[in-house]
């Protein structure tokens, strides 16, 4: 290429990457979700989707790409162009347990950015109105009596409910069956309809349906009681002393988005966590935000690495595998 050509070029090539960086975000932007309709994440993404987009001047669109324990709609993202234009929420089981129970094509930390840590949830351990226990204790005495027949829905293999599901059963000594849904959306529909007897849920999940009476609760595997829910006691007050479980969410996007476009997402989501509305409904949930200092880009990246290390050996040593 002559000197001039080449100039000419360098300086089209630096024209389009700032305007670009100016412009964006210019279309509509694809929130993943790996679950369900219906379910925690969808309902967190939904919850965050509509003041990101006033924020970000864009619609945030949520689409659910479901299957394998949220793992194909993470990997949808991983392998998408890194523009800034898809953007994967998840959680400790997508983003951490997947890669010690399925052999994925992509890797979590090198093939995602992150974007923003947003907080986090305890599980219930919630069952089918019709089950006769009322409290934990005679629960656990009707699971290790009925364990040939007790049936757990998850959202597959892998995930939040299936890896808690397990502890569940070490904890007790029981055997029971696991029944995949594509999350917990469905799963709970399922339980309402009795179906199913019990979930290790998300608390963001099964709490309308405690409230309303449609399922019932016994216990938060949480060190204290939630304020969504201070009648529900925690495990060690109701008889399961330390079964403490929690899922924590972010945001990624594909390794090599271009910084400024990850800069404006992460502002985008940490405005969406200060919106009143948002904060009101992730509250009712039981939602919990994680503090301003760590809705950064660095914390979630150190996070995430932590939790790998530290989970994927126990849930190795625990057997949650694909059957
Ligand atoms: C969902 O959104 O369905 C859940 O987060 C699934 C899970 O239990 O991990």
């Amino acid at each position: 290429m002559k000197p001039l050509i080449l100039f000419v070029s360098l300086i089209a090539a630096l024209a389009t990457t700032t305007a670009s960086a100016q412009t964006y975000p210019s279309r509509p932007i694809t929130m993943v979700v790996p679950f369900a309709a219906g379910g925690p994440v969808d309902v967190v993404a939904r919850i965050l989707a509509v003041p990101m987009g006033k924020s970000l001047g864009q619609t945030v669109v949520v689409d659910n790409t479901v299957g394998a324990g949220g793992s194909i709609g993470v990997g949808r993202v991983a392998r998408a162009a890194p523009d800034g234009y898809t953007v994967s929420i998840g959680h400790w089981s997508t983003h951490v347990v997947n890669g010690a129970v399925y052999a994925l094509n992509y890797d979590l930390l090198k093939d995602l950015e992150p974007v923003a840590m947003i907080g986090g949830n305890s599980m219930l351990i919630v069952s089918k109105a019709a089950l006769p226990a009322t409290n934990l204790g005679e629960l656990v005495a009707w699971v290790r009596a009925n364990q040939a027949k007790v049936n757990v829905g998850t959202a597959g293999p892998g995930s939040g409910t299936h890896v808690s599901g397990v502890y569940f059963q070490n904890a007790i000594g029981a055997k029971l069956q696991f029944i995949p849904y594509k999350g917990t959306g469905p799963a709970m529909q399922d339980l309402i309809g009795g179906q199913i007897d019990l979930i290790v849920d998300q608390m963001s999940n099964s709490l309308p349906q405690v409230r309303s009476g449609k399922i019932r609760a016994y216990a938060i595997t949480a060190k204290t009681r939630s304020p969504a829910a201070p009648d529900i006691p925690t495990v060690d007050e109701a008889g399961l002393p330390g079964f403490h479980m929690g899922i924590w969410y972010g945001t990624w996007v594909p390794r090599g988005t271009p910084k400024e476009a990850v800069a404006r997402l992460n502002s985008a989501i940490v405005e969406s966590l200060a919106d009143a509305n948002a904060r009101k409904r992730l509250a009712d949930l039981g939602l919990e935000i994680v503090p301003r200092a760590q809705q950064t880009q660095e914390a979630l990246g150190a996070h995430h690495k932590t939790e790998i290390e530290k989970w994927w050996p126990m849930i190795k040593a625990a057997g949650i595998k694909v059957d």
